[in-house]
């Protein structure tokens, strides 16, 4: 037997042995040799609402990464601990915001605009920033949920400071009718805040950060990709830059994409814009269509960190009451940012 073959045995020894005390909840970018062991499995919005409603489990065990884990022990009971087998599995689009920067931000934007805004920041966001978003009354977003909720904020206030992604604010707010043109760019480094419509016009604050997969997925792939199978539909996720959104042919959340295939008639061709193990699994599970990754470096090491290795260790920490794996958000921070994850979760 292998390693992988013996660490699969025990984990589903333990599994056994835990029954409800334990649910292994993954992303759709695990890779399979993960995605097998879990309770359930889904994009962003489906874990963090999962993770809210159960009241059994005395272990969540999060195979996704950290800003993942966090949301969840926010959205969980005190007494259920949260485990990331991948201790060091982050999230660089997550990374590019803190509160600090935020503050900064705040200060420079609200002398700009006053009273008139919104904070809203992507799930893929430190618990930091979402407290500080919870604290001036806006509210957290995820990619199945963004018409909704940006909706909400742009009848809330006069405009909305969308942050930490980018490329999610435009081309929601695109898709609601929002010219780009009334949309400014906030860059945290410099501290600058730059438009080119009249102040008044400015709807959409974005801060200055992207998904690196996404956001390096470019109009020649989706031109090769035209040209190589012209019949085909492209498909991508909302993190990519609005030039690839604008000539694609539907975009959305992970679950959305996994729908959209599933639901496309026998012998249709697509081609998905997203993280490699999700678009390799669609493939599996989709015999009858042909399907195609539309860059093929689109790999998040991160959510590649969890492995069989630091699951297994994870679950034998549990049946030895060694928690090394834990994920805690203080409560200062964990009551201002509940704030926020109820109002989208009240909104979806
Ligand atoms: P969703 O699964 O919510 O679409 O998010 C994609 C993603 O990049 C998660 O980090
Ligand atoms: Fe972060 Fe992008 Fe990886 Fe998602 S795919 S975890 S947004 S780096």
């Amino acid at each position: 037997m292998t390693t992988t073959e013996e660490n699969t045995k025990r984990i589903f020894e333990i599994k056994k042995q835990l029954g409800e005390d334990m649910l292994i909840l993954a992303h759709h970018y695990q890779r399979d040799e993960i995605i097998q062991f879990a309770d359930a499995v889904g994009d962003s919005l489906k874990l963090a609402q999962i993770a809210e409603k159960n009241k059994r489990a005395k272990y969540i065990v999060f195979c996704g990464v950290h800003f993942m884990a966090e949301t969840a022990d926010i959205l969980t009971e005190d007494w259920q601990k949260v485990l990331l087998p991948a201790l060091d599995a982050g999230c660089p689009m997550a990374d590019m915001a803190d509160r600090a920067q935020a503050e900064i931000c705040w200060d420079i934007i609200t002398k700009e605009f006053g009273e008139s805004i919104v904070p809203i920041t992507y799930i893929n966001s430190k618990a930091e920033v979402k407290a500080f978003v919870g604290l001036h009354d806006g509210t957290t977003v995820t990619s199945g949920n963004a018409k909704k909720v940006l909706s909400w904020g742009l009848g809330y206030k006069d405009r909305v400071l969308f942050l930490p992604d980018q490329n999610l604010g435009r081309n929601t707010a695109v898709e609601l009718g929002i010219p780009v043109e009334h949309m400014a760019l906030y860059d945290p480094h410099k501290q600058s805040l730059e438009y080119s419509c009249p102040k008044e016009d400015v709807k959409m604050i974005l801060w200055d950060g992207f998904c690196c997969l996404h956001n390096d997925i470019t109009t020649d792939h989706v031109e090769k990709a035209r040209a190589a199978v012209p019949d085909a539909k492209v498909i991508v996720h909302p993190e990519c830059r609005h030039e690839i959104v604008k000539i694609s042919d539907g975009s959305g959340s992970t679950e959305y994409l996994i729908k959209a295939v599933k639901a496309g008639e026998s012998g249709s061709k697509w081609v998905v814009g997203t993280e490699s193990n999700l678009v390799e699994r669609i493939k599996r599970e989709n015999p009858d269509k042909s399907v195609y990754l539309l860059d093929p470096h689109s790999i998040c090491k991160n959510m590649n960190k969890t492995n069989t290795a630091n699951l297994l260790d994870t679950l034998e920490g549990i049946l030895k009451g060694d928690f090394s794996k834990q994920i805690v958000v203080d409560r200062e921070t964990a009551e201002n940012s509940i704030k926020s994850l109820n109002t989208m979760l009240s909104l979806s």
